[in-house]
């Protein structure tokens, strides 16, 4: 493996040194005589209802000595076995090559979720989760918490900028072929990012309970219908036959409690591989010369990827405050509804993809495309034979690019339509 695989680390292994072998019992040559009876294991039974385990384990920190300060000693000394762990992350390196801006919109995406979390868990010591408390709970912490409108149009902001900053990432990675061998599943592990991220998209729509949201919801959790079985779907979904308060109840729940919690598990898995693995550079640029040297994770890149975290808050400061999310009135079930519903813009391009297919069974055709479409956008690291033998694979950039121009044009069209209402 060439280029993909160069920062791996494994040749940086720490020189610390290493801490001492585990004392296990030696395990018995190959052939020699079994022993006539077990000696009664007395390590291994309860004794006075103590358990002793069998193996006794070094107790000794081979990190006493190293020069740091009283906190970070304390700390060594109790978690000293995750030592070598650290050490090796501390060699990561990023190359450096004409495509390196693109590295940083990983770390973006990463950001803007923070911004979710922190505002979304401030938002929720007002928010109420009822039919008949959740949208006044909104114009209460638009209208009346200190800095309550700040605190939902930052979040409000950030779930866009977060979604927008995981498809550039998406596409970038897809482009530099970051997801072959071997990190084919930091690729998988995106991807469901990506859908989960969606998710909190379209969970989160539905809170404010305006009539916007309602309608949409309403559009949004019918889709599943045409589908065989999609009828319990939609049951489940809306906790109901229709979108109801029990709707909000669901959406809250996965909006608050599982989506994150998966996200986070998914996330984790993520980062890790990427400090495992380190990053990868473009195919052939390593043979051709094209890498310029490459810099430390920790602090070098870091510190950049700081300053884009700073530009990334400054724009979502600017945003939040110039450009507000309209709350609008309260949802009405009762009332027809009103002209223009549509989802958020990153479900436009599957909205526009129903829109187009308005034949008999379109539908349904419609939501069977676009599921294939996305396996085999999952699974472009395990199709791209060739990337992953670090050849170049023009076929691969050719899907990212119709991908690419089908979601861009998709999106277009909606926004050209809805925006002449
Ligand atoms: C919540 C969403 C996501 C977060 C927070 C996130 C975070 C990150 C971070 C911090 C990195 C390292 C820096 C970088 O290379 O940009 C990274 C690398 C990577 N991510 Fe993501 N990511 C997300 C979604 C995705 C998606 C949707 C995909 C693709 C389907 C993806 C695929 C990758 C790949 C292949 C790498 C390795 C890049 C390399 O080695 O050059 N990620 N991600």
């Amino acid at each position: 493996m060439a280029d993909n695989n160069q920062n791996t680390g494994a040749e940086n292994a720490p020189v610390k040194p290493k801490p001492a072998a585990p004392v296990a019992a030696k395990p018995a040559a190959p052939g020699a005589a079994k022993p006539a009876a077990k000696p009664a294991a007395k390590s291994d039974a309860p004794s006075g209802g103590v358990y002793k385990p069998p193996v006794v384990r070094a107790e000794t920190n081979p990190y006493a000595d190293s020069r740091v300060s009283p906190l970070a000693a304390w700390f060594q000394e109790r978690f000293y076995v995750m030592m070598p762990i650290i050490d090796y992350l501390k060699k990561k390196e990023v190359p450096k090559h004409k495509l390196s801006f693109w590295y940083y919109f990983g770390g973006l995406t990463l950001f803007f979720f923070i911004i979710q979390v922190v505002t979304g868990l401030l938002l929720l010591q007002y928010y109420k989760p009822t039919g008949t408390e959740a949208f006044a709970s909104f114009v209460f912490i638009q209208k009346e918490v200190p800095f309550g409108w700040l605190i939902r149009q930052v979040h409000a902001w950030s779930a866009n900028l977060m979604v927008g900053m995981a498809f550039i990432h998406m596409f970038s990675t897809f482009f530099m072929k970051s997801y072959r061998k071997p990190r084919e599943l930091m690729w998988v592990s995106g991807f469901v990012l990506l859908v989960l991220s969606l998710g909190f998209g379209f969970t989160g729509y539905l809170l404010p309970w305006n009539e916007l949201a309602f309608f949409a919801t309403q559009v949004g959790t019918e889709v599943p219908k045409v589908m065989p079985g999609g009828a319990i779907l939609v049951d489940i979904l809306r906790g109901g036959e229709d979108v109801s308060p029990e709707t909000l109840t669901r959406m809250f729940s996965l909006h608050v409690v599982l989506l994150p919690g998966l996200l986070l598990l998914v996330l984790s898995a993520h980062l890790l591989l990427v400090q495992v693995l380190g990053t990868s550079a473009p195919i052939g640029y390593k043979e051709s010369g094209m890498i310029k040297g490459y810099e430390k994770f920790f602090p070098t890149f870091l510190a950049k990827d700081a300053i884009g975290w700073i530009i990334g808050f400054a724009l979502l400061i600017y945003l939040a405050a110039v450009f507000p999310w309209e709350i609008g009135v309260q949802a009405d079930p009762l009332t027809s509804a009103p002209l223009g519903i549509k989802p958020e813009w990153y479900f436009w391009a599957q909205f526009q993809l129903l829109k187009d297919f308005t034949f008999e069974g379109g539908e349904l055709m419609a939501i069977i495309l676009f599921t294939i479409g996305a396996v085999v956008w999952a699974a472009v690291p395990f199709l791209d034979r060739k990337a992953s033998r670090e050849e170049k694979s023009p076929i691969f950039t050719i899907l990212g690019l119709l991908v690419l121009a089908f979601l861009v044009i998709n999106t277009y069209r909606v926004y050209a339509e809805y925006s002449a209402l």
